[in-house]
């Protein structure tokens, strides 16, 4: 097993044979998954600690079901009911858990780099489930995933990213791992939430979605994060639907097999056509979820490994 991590903090530290490890064994998860008896016993004794300071609702979900099918005692912090509303820190509140033993700490924050901080005061593996526009490698992480089963392979792919690529980190984090796993992306966007100077990153820019969705393996559709939009970026939904949202027709410029991704939550009717995001032909989104919750339970068996039971 290659896996050589300390914590899960983003995509930009792991090398291509440590995300091929944990795909590996998040493909074994999957089965266990799948059967009538989905337990494990590789976390028995350990504690896993959520701490979610944004709304989630299937990553948390996903991350307490890994947690439980593989033995660990989970307890999910009620963010808004705790002492942070009290006007305690964040490093405070990580340091009161840290005192607790905790193996794992599942964190997700609204500013970019405060789940990094936090990983610097604490003794246990912490995992980042996304931290302001950041990253968010388990979406990633499940993302490849779910590509790597339905293409057959993770490298010389053409994939499409699409909408709102400034706000998020559900891209950063998919452009550095299909990056290193030498892949062709094609970002496609308004200019207004398009980051600046992302071409020096070696991806194509294209405001359009019939050029840039031309022979296409995988078109992955992004959610408009307006809590992080402090000003007019678009139009107006309807007018952002016409020209960004995926449908039947602008599908079409993709390869006839190409998968439709969406990371949720959803508005349907203004970055997808809702028939669309739910035809099984076309659209994985479900598997998406299926796949999150193998990945976190491989991102966490390996990371409870490589703290070797010090807590
Ligand atoms: C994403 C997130 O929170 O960054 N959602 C998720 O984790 N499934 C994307 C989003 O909120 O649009």
């Amino acid at each position: 097993m290659t896996f050589r991590q300390k914590h899960l903090l983003g995509i930009e530290p792991l090398a291509p044979d440590e995300i091929t490890t944990l795909l590996d064994l998040a493909d074994h998860y999957v089965s266990l998954n799948r059967g009538e008896h989905k337990h494990s016993d590789v976390l028995t004794g350990r504690t896993q600690i959520n701490m979610f300071f944004e709304n989630s609702t299937r990553t948390q979900a996903s991350f307490e079901i890994a947690g439980k099918r593989l033995g660990a005692d989970v307890m999910s912090m009620a963010m808004q009911a705790s002492s942070i509303k009290k006007g305690e820190t964040l490093i405070d509140t990580a340091l009161t858990l840290n005192a607790m033993h905790p193996d794992l700490l599942v964190v997700r924050h609204p500013h970019s780099g405060a789940v990094n901080l936090l990983a610097e005061k604490v003794n246990c593996a912490v995992l980042n489930a996304g931290d302001g526009r950041h990253e968010h490698p388990t979406q990633a992480l499940l993302d490849a995933l779910t590509i790597r089963r339905a293409k057959g392979r993770l490298h010389r792919l053409t994939i499409a990213i699409c909408g709102d690529i400034a706000h998020s980190r559900v891209a950063r984090s998919n452009l550095m791992l299909l990056g290193k796993m030498e892949n062709r992306i094609r970002l496609i966007g308004p200019p207004t939430l398009m980051p600046a100077r992302i071409a020096e990153f070696g991806v194509e820019v294209y405001d359009d979605m019939r050029e840039g969705l031309q022979d296409a393996d995988v078109v992955m559709m992004l959610r408009l994060q307006r809590e992080r939009m402090d000003g007019g970026f678009i139009p107006s939904e309807r007018e952002y639907y016409h020209r960004y949202g995926l449908d039947e027709e602008k599908l079409s410029f993709a390869k006839p097999d190409a998968i439709v991704m969406h990371p949720g939550p959803m508005n349907r009717g203004v970055e997808i056509d809702g028939t669309l995001a739910d035809d099984i032909n076309r659209s994985v989104i479900q598997e998406q979820v299926e796949m999150g919750v193998a990945v976190r339970m491989a991102a966490m068996d390996l990371l409870a490994r490589n703290h070797g039971g010090a807590s």
